[in-house]
């Protein structure tokens, strides 16, 4: 009745299009651009940045993501996006390039003065911009760690003429304002007819026209809804006997309908997606070995994640979308989990993410355990020298 998971291409959105061309038209030119795309989930504002990265020909694109579960990691995100230009610090003065590998962890030193990270940061974009524009994409940044937020909007409001764009995806959320004062674009639900558009390339069988109107109309236009909601229909749902409208936000009705499909997949597959739905770093050998540890035959495993369309797992791992990650963590019981972060904690390269390691490790202990407890606090000094106050008050809180 419902399609699986084929990419319909962008529908719609027209205007907001306009916007990003326009953005790579003027780095191409030699100026800089910043947006932050906002909107609610599943909305449609990770489909931008990708069609984004499609038009962005002879740029430089460079790609990261906030992760939920490590907004306590200091400088995680801005990390992850700068990896790929490392190459590049040995253009930067001595005293920029010293706070920036402290903050990455590439070297010991005391806490970064914040605004020499901010430079050095913005002098690292635009040494690598060379013959091509460069192309900053980051989503999902409402989950960014506090001073890498803090630290792109610095860059955000003195990126002048380098040929950088940057592009942030922020998830509305009530009134907490994140990156405000910076240029923005709302993105809105699909017009009725695009709503049916999409609608209509998920539903290969029969829908009554009165049930049509009616997902049409809850969704508001919201594609992740328009795609979702379809599939927890039943044959008799979808010839017209649809109950009432939902009472529930729209984004745990969804969350509620991949949970259903978690649920139904075998009991290894579902602690598969568990594993990686736990290690947000998304690196799929950490993520075998993790699963090998538990006992798990992985390529039997890995297939039936992927035809369940849940998941990807290409170079990194991929979540279909952000609440397929928090419905896998809901579907999984407490015990379950903490198996998980023990096995992940045996499993990652504790010289290089120590940080990590011993967040698995705590994550992983039932009651009070000295050992960890000390391990917590060797890692509060570590991310408080690297400027992390926010990490390192988290850590010793998990301490106590
Ligand atoms: N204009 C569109 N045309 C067709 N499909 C779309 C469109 N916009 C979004 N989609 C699809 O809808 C789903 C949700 O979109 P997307 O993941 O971009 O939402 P999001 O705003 O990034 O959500 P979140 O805040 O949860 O990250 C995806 O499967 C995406 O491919
Ligand atoms: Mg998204």
């Amino acid at each position: 009745m419902v399609r699986g998971g084929t990419r319909t291409g962008l529908i719609g959105r027209r205007d907001e299009r306009r916007v990003l061309d326009d953005l790579l038209a003027q780095a191409r030119a030699g100026r800089s651009g910043v947006l932050v795309v906002r909107g609610e989930a599943g909305i449609g504002k990770t489909e931008l940045l990708n069609h984004l990265v499609d038009r962005a020909t002879g740029c430089r694109v460079v790609r990261a993501a906030g992760v939920q579960s490590e907004m306590e990691l200091s400088y995680a995100g801005l990390h992850q996006l700068c990896a790929p230009l490392l190459s590049h610090l040995d253009d930067l003065p001595e005293p920029q390039r010293d706070a920036l590998g402290t903050a990455f962890g590439l070297r010991a030193g005391d806490a970064p003065d914040r605004f020499l990270v901010g430079l050095a940061t913005l002098s690292l974009l635009a040494s690598a911009v060379g013959d091509e524009p460069l192309v900053c994409l980051v989503d999902d940044a409402q989950w960014l760690d506090r001073v890498s937020s803090q630290t792109l909007q610095f860059v955000a409001r003195r990126l002048l003429a380098e040929s950088v764009v940057l592009v942030l995806a922020v998830r509305e959320s009530g009134t907490r304002e994140i990156l405000a004062d910076l240029p923005e674009l709302l993105v809105r639900g699909l017009d009725e007819h695009e709503s049916r558009r999409l609608l209509d390339s998920v539903v290969t069988g029969p829908l009554d026209a009165s049930v049509r109107d009616r997902i049409v109309a809850e969704t508001r236009g919201n594609p992740l809804a328009l795609l979702e909601l379809p599939r927890g229909l039943t044959a008799v749902e979808t010839a017209g006997g649809l109950g009432g409208p939902g009472t529930r936000p729209l984004s745990s009705r969804i969350e509620a309908g991949f949970l259903g499909r978690i649920r139904s997949l075998p009991d290894r597959t579902r602690q598969l997606l568990l594993i990686a739905a736990l290690e947000p770093i998304g690196d799929v050998s950490l993520l075998r070995r993790a699963a090998e540890r538990l006992g798990i035959s992985v390529d039997t495993a890995v297939t039936h994640a992927e035809a369940s369309g849940l998941i990807t797992f290409g170079t990194w791992v991929r979540f279909r979308h952000p609440l397929v990650r928090s419905a896998v963590y809901r579907a999984a019981g407490l015990a379950e989990r903490r198996r998980v972060h023990a096995a992940l904690a045996d499993s990652i390269d504790a010289d290089l993410h120590p940080e990590r390691r011993v967040w698995h490790l705590a994550s992983a202990t039932t009651g009070p355990d000295e050992a960890v407890a000390a391990e917590l606090e060797a890692t509060a000094d570590r991310a408080y020298a690297r400027g992390g106050i926010a990490a390192a008050a988290a850590f010793l809180h998990r301490a106590t």
